[in-house]
């Protein structure tokens, strides 16, 4: 509740309403916008709690009215005077306190602005760094206190809902040790150890995990996370994580636990989730949609061809399928009335994606067929293709012949980017987990194999014994949260089990050796009675984003960096002086 309790005035400015007429009321905030209708000054009073107007009549007080032809837009004002209903045809029905208006008896400045930087009603039409400059000014528009009151609410809920499920916030350290998500660590030099530096965490991920070592069971912390990655829309080197781990559970328990907790937070924000939420393995996933985090607000699914196509005349597709490969498609509804021009600007999509190529076949609302490939195509093909792909007139069939991942990873690129082009997203909301990820993936760069989600994620109990001999095929406990297409959260059950974790670690390219070097500590900790456990971290950003209808996580925190990682703010990063560098042993060039 925001109120006017404990300050200077007697109430706030959006609460006033037709019922509060004849008080006399006491109100500060800041000058909104200030209109000089000669004789009389109207001042919109904008606090946290919205706007009102206040007029300023020199028959009522000429000292008041003297201030009000003094303030400027963002002034700092506190004015007394009586709530009264505005002249009938005056009202502002698009304002909540539309139907009334203060007659200003005593105005006091309380401070002066400089000519802000830009409009705070126009503020959202200006440069983002400028606006991130002064933020402290960009705040003061609804949207972002919105945004900003969201994300603490959804924050309570979180911390509501698990601590009725028994879990305890335990806080753990920033100084620690590199966490192996896969980014670059924030480094930290330290003082009293010279030549040796302290890692930000990149999750709280081992000490979790220590946690439930050491017997905590259920724990949560609404955790700041540090990566040193590229930044996106969706990345910030700092986020936040819900992050949770629990012991003693099966896959099903966690994910049971995750989802009612998800109902009663997203609920916050006016959205109803049904329960149970649908689950699709990672195979089905990238089968079906091309992707791990499939949006499924809309349809246009790929379509397996292999069949129809094997021993094709057309080259491009036969050759595929003989190298062990397949060949895919999708239909994207509507663009196949498209120009051959707008069609070809798929081709960098594609091939950015990975694409070799991207072969159509565009089937117009007036039943013609324009395409490349079609006269490749036997009709028997072209029949076959019409129907499993379910083609109606104004179809656009866009076709990947590679290995099937690879063919999947263009279609489910161009699925998207198509479904933005052809607004095919009508609303609604889309939320489902991604399960059973295979426990490697083949690092081609570095020619080995690595953890798909980190190395300490148990493989399923059937797979055990192929860890070594067929690391591909091994699956593990492990699950992702998306909603709308984005990847919302994750996470896995754990290895408890030293020697399992072991060979992990081997097929991983860690030896004995490293292995204490890095996370001995944990592996000493598995070695005392470690429980079986899993969890899960939330992006508390993302989540918001989501929830607050934004498309970057900017929009959901109060000082984000920019996409170089500065804070145009602060102006951090910045130098630091040779005497602070000596003291941590550090010299630049
Ligand atoms: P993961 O690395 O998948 O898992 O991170 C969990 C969730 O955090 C969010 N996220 C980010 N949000 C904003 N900016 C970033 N740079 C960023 N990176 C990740 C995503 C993601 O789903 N320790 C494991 C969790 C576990 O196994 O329990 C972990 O950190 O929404
Ligand atoms: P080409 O024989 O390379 O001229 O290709 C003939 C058509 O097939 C062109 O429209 C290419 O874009 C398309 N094409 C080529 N390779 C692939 C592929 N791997 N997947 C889908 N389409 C392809």
């Amino acid at each position: 509740m925001f109120d006017a309790r404990y300050s200077i005035r007697s109430h706030v400015a959006g609460a006033l309403r037709a019922s509060d007429v004849g008080e006399r009321v006491t109100l500060a905030g800041w000058v909104h916008r200030r209109r000089d209708h000669g004789g009389l000054v109207f001042v919109d009073l904008r606090d946290r709690s919205g706007l009102v107007q206040c007029v300023f009549d020199p028959a009522e007080s000429v000292a008041a009215f003297a201030v009000a032809e003094a303030v400027r837009p963002e002034w700092v004002v506190r004015v007394s005077g009586t709530v009264r209903k505005r002249p009938p045809g005056t009202e502002n029905p698009a304002l909540a306190t539309g139907e009334v208006e203060v007659l200003v008896a005593e105005a006091e400045v309380l401070n002066k602005s400089e000519t802000p930087p830009f409009e705070v009603d126009t503020a959202i039409a200006t440069d983002e760094t400028l606006r991130l400059k002064h933020r402290y000014i960009d705040m003061r528009r609804p949207e972002v206190l919105e945004a900003l009151v969201l994300r603490d609410r959804i924050t309570q809920r979180f911390r509501k809902a698990l601590e009725h499920r028994g879990f305890i916030e335990v806080e753990t350290p920033m100084l620690g040790r590199s966490t192996p998500e896969g980014a670059r660590d924030f480094i930290v030099p330290s003082r009293l150890n010279p030549g040796e530096f302290y890692a930000l965490p990149q999750s709280p991920q081992l000490y979790k995990q220590l946690l439930m070592v050491g017997g905590i069971e259920r724990y949560y912390q609404i955790a700041r996370c540090f990566r040193d990655e590229d930044l996106r829309a969706d990345r910030q080197p700092e986020f936040t994580q819900v992050d949770i781990e629990m012991s003693f559970v099966t896959q099903d328990d966690l994910l049971q636990m995750m989802e009612e907790v998800m109902h009663e937070v997203v609920r916050e924000a006016g959205v109803d989730l049904p329960l149970p939420l649908p689950r699709l393995t990672y195979a089905e996933a990238m089968d079906r949609f091309g992707s791990d985090r499939p949006d499924t607000r809309f349809g246009m699914e790929l379509h397996d061809l292999s069949d129809v196509f094997a021993g094709s005349a057309f080259k491009v597709f036969a050759s595929a399928l003989e190298a062990g490969g397949a060949v895919k498609a999708i239909a994207a509804p509507g663009a196949g009335d498209w120009s051959r021009g707008r069609i070809d600007a798929l081709q960098p999509v594609a091939q950015e994606a990975g694409a070799k190529g991207l072969a159509w076949i565009a089937f117009t609302s007036e039943g013609e067929v324009r395409s490349p490939i079609a006269k490749f195509l036997s009709e028997q093909e072209m029949a076959a293709l019409r129907e499993r792909l379910g083609v109606a007139p104004g179809d656009l069939v866009l076709f990947a012949a590679d290995e099937r991942m690879a063919a999947n990873e263009v279609l489910g690129t161009l699925r998207t980017h198509l479904a933005g082009e052809l607004g095919l997203v009508k609303g609604g909301f889309s939320c489902l987990w991604v399960v059973d990820f295979p426990l490697f993936k083949w690092d081609t760069e570095e020619d080995k194999w690595s953890a798909n989600h980190h190395p300490f994620t148990r493989p399923f109990d059937e797979h055990l014994d192929r860890i070594e001999s067929d690391p591909a095929s091994v699956l593990s406990y492990s699950y992702d949260l998306v909603m709308n297409g984005v990847e919302v959260g994750g996470g896995t059950l754990r290895i408890h089990d030293p020697e399992l974790q072991r060979r992990v670690l081997a097929v991983l390219g860690i030896g004995e050796e490293d292995a204490r070097e890095q996370f001995g500590f944990l592996l000493d900790a598995l070695a005392y009675g470690a429980p079986p456990h899993g969890g899960i971290a939330l992006g508390l950003d993302r989540l918001v984003m989501l929830l607050a209808g934004k498309h970057s996580i900017r929009d959901v925190i109060a000082f984000p960096k920019t996409s170089s990682g500065a804070c145009p703010l602060t102006g951090a990063p910045a130098p630091v002086s040779a005497r602070q560098l000596r003291e941590v042993h550090l010299r630049t060039e």
